[in-house]
């Protein structure tokens, strides 16, 4: 099974929508590798321009949070079909931010993603325990729940065009990454997780990234884990050099 990797930058509430474009003058737009999905994530405020900006290239843009009604007296959220026609193709879905930080449930986790995948917007569902449920051993009962429900009620063409990304919460923005061999064992078992759902030709088909402190010299440990299909990446997303340091290590 070949795999597209898949490099994601999360940038969380980082960049004004000058400092975005700033950022992506800085790409080599028209020589990134071919074979490495590239995508950025990045606040609502400067996705118009950074899909403008990214157009004919081989960037994709993302944003990272999304509501699941199409329209409505819903303040303050934002759409798909707004995210759509400005040109994002991702979104990024239940970050462990939002779940800590913005009352983000496996069930409104479920809504987004159908809402997402019915639309053709492809959502990174992020899942991860935190370090007390890795302590006391819940690890997989977490994620496995936490795959489970986000994937709910998907046909199996629309799961295999999601990505999914394990990102041990204890790991994110620590500096403490994962152990590539405990990462790729989690994914792993996410793969089974998918597999036990639909079918393993399908969860073969399912990119599933690792998430949590990656940076430029930690990413070739796990990209070696024949299961892990690239990162998604926050601190070391932000700097131009540190960015394309990680799309180059996974081409
Ligand atoms: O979405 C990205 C993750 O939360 C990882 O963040 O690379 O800064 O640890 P980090």
């Amino acid at each position: 099974i070949t795999r597209t990797p898949v490099i994601a930058g999360n940038w969380k509430m980082y960049k004004t929508v000058e400092e975005a474009k700033e950022f992506l003058r800085a790409l080599p737009l028209s020589t990134l590798p071919d074979d490495v999905e590239v995508v950025i994530c990045a606040p609502y405020l400067c996705l118009p321009s950074l899909a403008e900006q990214a157009q004919g290239s081989k960037v994709g843009i993302g944003a990272q949070n999304v509501h699941w009604e199409t329209e409505g007296a819903y303040t303050g959220e934002i759409s798909i079909p707004m995210l759509k026609a400005v040109g994002v193709q991702y979104v990024i879905i239940g970050h462990s931010e939002r779940r800590a930080y913005f009352g983000e449930t496996d069930e409104t986790v479920n809504k987004k993603v159908k809402a997402a995948v019915k639309t053709g917007l492809i959502p990174i569902i992020c899942v991860g325990e935190t370090l007390e449920e890795r302590e006391n051993e819940q690890t997989k009962a977490v994620v496995e729940r936490q795959v489970r429900a986000a994937i709910d009620g998907l046909s199996s063409d629309q799961v295999k065009k999601a990505i999914i990304a394990y990102e041990p919460v204890w790991a994110i923005g620590t500096g403490k990454a994962s152990t590539a061999e405990d990462a790729g064992e989690v994914i792993s078992f996410i793969r089974k997780t998918v597999a036990a759902g639909y079918d393993w030709q399908i969860a073969n088909e399912v990119r599933i990234q690792y998430g949590g402190s990656v940076k430029p010299e930690n990413i070739a440990s796990f990209l070696e884990q024949t299961d892990i299909d690239g990162a998604l990446v926050g601190g070391a997303s932000l700097k131009p050099d540190s960015f394309m340091a990680l799309v180059l290590a996974a081409s």
